[in-house]
């Protein structure tokens, strides 16, 4: 079995782990001095969002040059003694591999929207103006009832409309009007976001050659950026009716799997046991195993969205309901069955509760502000590295970090949020709307997970020795913090180290199937891993009501979040026995 399935990954948002020259704003001599303190949580792979020269329309998703760093994060010196410290220490690196887009600031767009007949006109996407026509009642383009009008349609001079009526993830139309030359380019994400075009070979070979740069530098692999949207529909035809605005259209488009194909043979395949995983939005269950299926010569893994946060525009005032506990049994039991089974199977996946895109897991299914913050931080630990699949930690989960209390839109900094507030609440001017946003992104937004990593309950959490920081620290940083954590015992910390140690001591919890005992159950998630005369059961409370045991368990116990062992489910109460056939 490939190594990666066995490991465990750990996510830096090098932004907000450690800055280590005051500035506010994480580096990497910042990650680099805490690189023993993950080898020591017993992590095996270091997956860093991006770390290249960026505007930062979008914290380092917007890149402007692929071979270089962030001056604000170091440089390729750094970055040399980072990549040998991790290899040291017997852990691999990841980079994030963002190029469905780059920032418009690349030389290549700048190239690009010079002309028509420009080089690298073709490295991007143009479509001319359509003419201004006002689409025909009930046909595939009109929004929905409910939904805000985009701004389209805004007519004036040579601009007509939009090439169709997609639409930015981040707010407004996905086209952008270039006076310099009259066309519109595509940018499902930011204006500063333009999507490149892999049409066009000589780009695709331009990615191959950059991806090499990294992998010859010895990095051990790439974590890919929204990777199902590169190949896009060449009939830009609107979006099927009734689902306007859904980015599943974008999803799995014609060529994606000869591109992903290609990339493989160009690039993938020369380096062994190189580290791919996917960003699968969009991608279903089903799907799956057109991406990762063992034979398929694409990726080694991705990762699914159906248990994410919703954040399609309109949630920021009408958040969705969280998942019930049933409801995520259903997701967890259907990909793994999916990538078990049917055509191109097996597949493997990458599973994750947090990160940089989702609000705190602690907040999202635990107790966090209650008496029950560790038992419920535990019990979701026990639950993510017992799953079948590559688990990804995000920084900070492993000392239970939470979301943060935002009291008004200037203290944000995510553009997502931004641009939802510019197009829901200011064209309205309505203070209730405004403050039902505010309710739903205290509950959604990504920047929970961004804020600075809290290291001690020195000021600014031990994150830097400047006063500022570039987003705000959660002012539970005194409570929860690594510092803390290392000198208590009984420490989310400490359960996280001896849980990622059994993992590694327990192949069945790596590789064995997945059976869910109890599925309907409404609070209490009991599952069986299984492999050859391994058996482990693991179970738990996901509830703050103490419980029955449902079903006799017998076993000895291998970890346990309660130090004492009865015969019902405390509050959050997590186990994991083991037992031999
Ligand atoms: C991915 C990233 C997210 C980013 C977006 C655009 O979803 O994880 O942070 O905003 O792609 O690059
Ligand atoms: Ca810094």
């Amino acid at each position: 079995m490939p190594d990666f399935k066995q490991q465990v990954i750990y996510q830096i948002y090098p932004r907000s782990f450690a800055d280590s020259n005051g500035d506010g704003i994480g580096d990497l001599p910042g990650i680099i001095s805490k690189l023993d303190y993950m080898a020591d949580l017993g992590v095996d792979i270091l997956w860093l969002s991006p770390i290249f020269p960026s505007p930062n329309a979008d914290n380092g998703y917007d890149i402007s040059d692929y071979e270089g760093i962030m001056p604000e994060f170091g440089t390729m010196a750094d970055f040399d003694t980072l990549l040998a410290g991790v290899h040291q220490r017997g852990m691999r690196l990841i980079l994030d591999l963002v190029v469905n887009h780059s920032s418009d600031e690349h030389r290549w767009f700048r190239e690009s929207r010079k002309s028509k007949d420009n080089p690298y006109r073709d490295y991007y996407i143009w479509r001319a103006p359509s003419p201004p026509a006002p689409l025909p009642k009930g046909e595939g383009g009109k929004p929905p009832d409910g939904l805000l009008p985009s701004p389209m349609g805004r007519g004036a001079g040579g601009e007509g409309t939009p090439p169709n009526n997609w639409q930015s993830i981040f707010s407004g139309p996905a086209w952008k009007f270039d006076e310099i030359t009259g066309d519109y380019y595509l940018h499902l994400f930011a204006e500063k976001q333009p999507d490149l075009n892999w049409e066009n070979p000589k780009l695709r070979q331009e990615i191959y050659t950059m991806m090499r740069f990294w992998l010859d530098k010895g990095v051990d692999g790439f974590r890919m950026d929204v990777i199902p949207f590169l190949s896009k529909d060449q009939r830009f035809p609107d979006y099927p009716e009734g689902r306007f605005g859904d980015v599943g259209v974008h999803a799995n488009g014609p060529r994606i799997h000869e591109f992903l194909q290609e990339m493989h043979r160009e690039v993938l395949s020369r380096y062994p046991d190189v580290i791919t995983v996917g960003e699968g939005i969009g991608v279903s269950a089903g799907q799956a195993n057109r991406y990762v299926g063992q034979h398929r010569h694409e990726l080694e893994m991705i990762y699914h969205f159906d248990h994410a946060m919703p954040r399609d525009e309109q949630h920021f005032i009408d958040p969705a309901p969280e998942f019930t506990l049933p409801e995520l049994k259903t997701i967890f039991a259907t990909w793994d069955r999916a990538l078990e089974t049917g055509p191109d199977a097996p597949g493997w996946q990458n599973i994750y509760f947090g990160n940089h895109d989702n609000p705190r897991v602690l907040s999202r299914f635990g107790d966090p502000d209650g008496p029950y913050a560790y038992e419920s931080a535990t019990m979701l630990a026990t639950l993510l590295l017992t799953h079948r699949g590559t688990p990804s930690i995000y920084q900070g989960d492993e000392i239970g970090m939470t979301n943060c209390r935002f009291d008004s839109i200037d203290e944000f900094d995510d553009i997502q949020v931004k641009n939802a507030w510019k197009a829901l609440i200011t064209p309205t001017n309505d203070p209730d709307l405004g403050r039902k946003f505010l309710k739903a992104v205290n509950r959604i937004a990504r920047d929970h997970a961004r804020t600075p990593m809290q290291w001690s309950d020195a000021p600014n959490a031990g994150f830097t020795s400047g006063p500022a920081t570039w987003l705000k620290v959660n002012p539970n940083y005194p409570d929860i913090n690594v510092a803390k954590q290392q000198a208590e015992e009984r420490s989310v910390l400490n359960y996280y180290r001896q849980l990622l140690h059994v993992r590694r001591q327990t192949p069945a919890l790596q590789a064995g199937t997945y059976r869910d005992q109890l599925p309907n159950h409404p609070t209490v998630w009991l599952y069986e891993r299984l492999l050859g005369e391994e058996r482990l059961i693991v179970v738990a409370n996901v509830s703050q009501h103490e419980t029955d045991m449902p079903i006799d368990l017998t076993g000895t116990v291998v970890l346990a979040n309660y130090a004492s062992v009865t015969g019902t489910l405390r509050p959050f109460e997590a186990r994991i026995l083991l037992e031999r056939a």
